[in-house]
């Protein structure tokens, strides 16, 4: 079989590694990819918001099956032009992926659908907005509507700062057309949990849960990235909590998504809290997480094609999805300065080992040579039996990966751990 998967960053190439696991695979194409994801991958360079030249190429090269990961491409319609020329994919339609490209939509989803989230308002007009938060309960949480690269979430801890937020979005347009709506909701406490999970758009069969860490400094300090780091399973998603999650949130959302006529089929991730209230849904995304991929799918032991053909062809209920029992850390080595600022064009070394082990975020080959072109750059993952184990030895092996101006965090998984240890 002929593969296309959509993107290049750590998330597409654990895809990328995973797929590669099932011996019908003759040739995988990443389109772009990028320098790391050529050792798994043939890279094509076209964008993956390239829609009329992503479908293009699937038809000269009569792909058999396509992948579209960033949600961009998803919101965009890629899966709608792709199976407009009669190619399968994995992915939402774009009617679908709204729920993440939206979250005037998916907010009013679970209000309608009584799906459990933080109570919100939502503002078009920047005064009604400016005047709802002389008397909002205060910290509140402002959200620019649409997509804005994981940016457009502000937790404003004073009135003024709330405020701030409503104009920077409104008046200053920092995340563009996506500020043109915004939602101001409660502010919500406990631990996170991310879950993704396959949908056929009939059943749902989550993943193994995962902890992202998303701020950039230790101890869950400075500013918010696209995540520093992931374990898996994460220990604050209980067998309980699986069980209320199954009932109040996921089947409800995959049934939501039907009555609405928007079918979801491919990766719902759900970004939950679990509040002293129970579980709530932070945010939904309409495709896999990153780094949360680069930990979940590592504990994957049925075939990856094979689930994702059956979420594409309404069959996920008589397919196996099992995941290991084992334990699995992500460590991901930055570049210094990111999220803010920071060089580029440093050549990347890796161990053996270090290679075997490790996604690629961002990098670029240049006359063979592979050099850093991002703000994240590698994902390193161990697996093991433990949790200690599986972050002693990611961090060990991350240590492999090496460039100048490398940063990783040093406490990947503590949370965790001493979660366990509260227990
Ligand atoms: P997002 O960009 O949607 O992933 O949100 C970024 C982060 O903001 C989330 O991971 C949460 O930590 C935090 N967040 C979002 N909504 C809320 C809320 N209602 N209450 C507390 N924290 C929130
Ligand atoms: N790690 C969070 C995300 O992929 O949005």
């Amino acid at each position: 079989m002929k593969l296309l998967v959509v993107g290049g960053g750590g998330r597409e190439h654990a895809i990328i590694r995973c797929l590669k696991k099932n011996p019908a695979v003759e040739v995988i194409y990443a389109l772009p990819g990028n320098g790391g994801i050529a050792a798994d991958a043939v890279c094509v360079p076209i964008g993956a918001t390239d829609i009329d030249k992503i479908a293009a190429f699937a038809v000269e090269n009569k792909i058999d099956y396509a992948v579209v990961a960033p949600d961009d491409p998803l919101v965009l319609g890629c899966v709608d032009a792709l199976e407009a020329k009669g190619i399968p994919c994995f992915g939402p339609r774009a009617n679908a992926a709204i729920i993440e490209g939206s979250k005037v939509f998916s907010k009013n989803l679970m209000k309608k659908y009584g799906i459990p989230t933080a109570r919100y308002e939502v503002f078009d007009d920047m005064d009604a907005a400016l005047s709802y938060l002389d008397t909002a309960p205060i910290p509140t949480v402002i959200k620019a509507d649409g997509l804005a690269l994981g940016k457009g979430v502000i937790i404003a801890n004073t009135r003024e700062e709330a405020k701030t937020a409503v104009r920077d979005m409104m008046q200053g347009h920092i995340f563009g057309k996506s500020g043109d709506h915004i939602v101001i909701e409660e502010f919500l406490t406990g631990p996170e949990v991310s879950v993704l999970s396959f949908t056929d758009g009939k059943v749902v069969k989550p993943m193994v849960s995962s902890m992202d860490h998303k701020r950039a400094g230790d101890g869950d300090t400075g500013l918010n990235t696209g995540g520093m780091g992931t374990v898996a399973p994460n220990p604050y998603y209980t067998q309980e909590v699986a069980k209320q999650c199954m009932e109040e949130i996921f089947l409800p959302t995959i049934a939501a998504m039907n009555a609405e006529g928007r079918t979801f089929k491919g990766c719902l991730y759900f970004g939950l809290m679990i509040t002293p209230d129970g579980p709530k849904v932070i945010e939904y995304n309409c495709r896999f997480g990153d780094p949360e991929t680069q930990v979940v799918l590592p504990l994957l032991e049925s075939d990856l094609l094979t689930i994702m053909r059956s979420c594409t062809n309404g069959t996920l209920a008589d397919t196996e999805v099992k995941f290991s029992h084992r334990h699995a850390c992500c460590v991901i080595t930055a570049s210094q300065g990111y999220p803010v600022s920071y060089k580029k064009g440093f050549p990347i070394t890796m161990t053996e080992e270090a290679a075997a082990h490790t996604y690629v975020a961002g990098a670029k080959l240049e006359d063979g040579r592979l050099l850093t072109s991002g703000g994240r750059v590698t994902g390193t993952t161990a697996v093991a039996d433990s949790l200690e184990e599986a972050i002693r030895e990611a961090y060990r092996i991350s240590h492999g990966v090496q460039f100048e101006n490398a940063y990783r965090r040093s406490d990947i998984g503590a949370r965790a751990l001493a979660a366990r240890k509260d227990k």
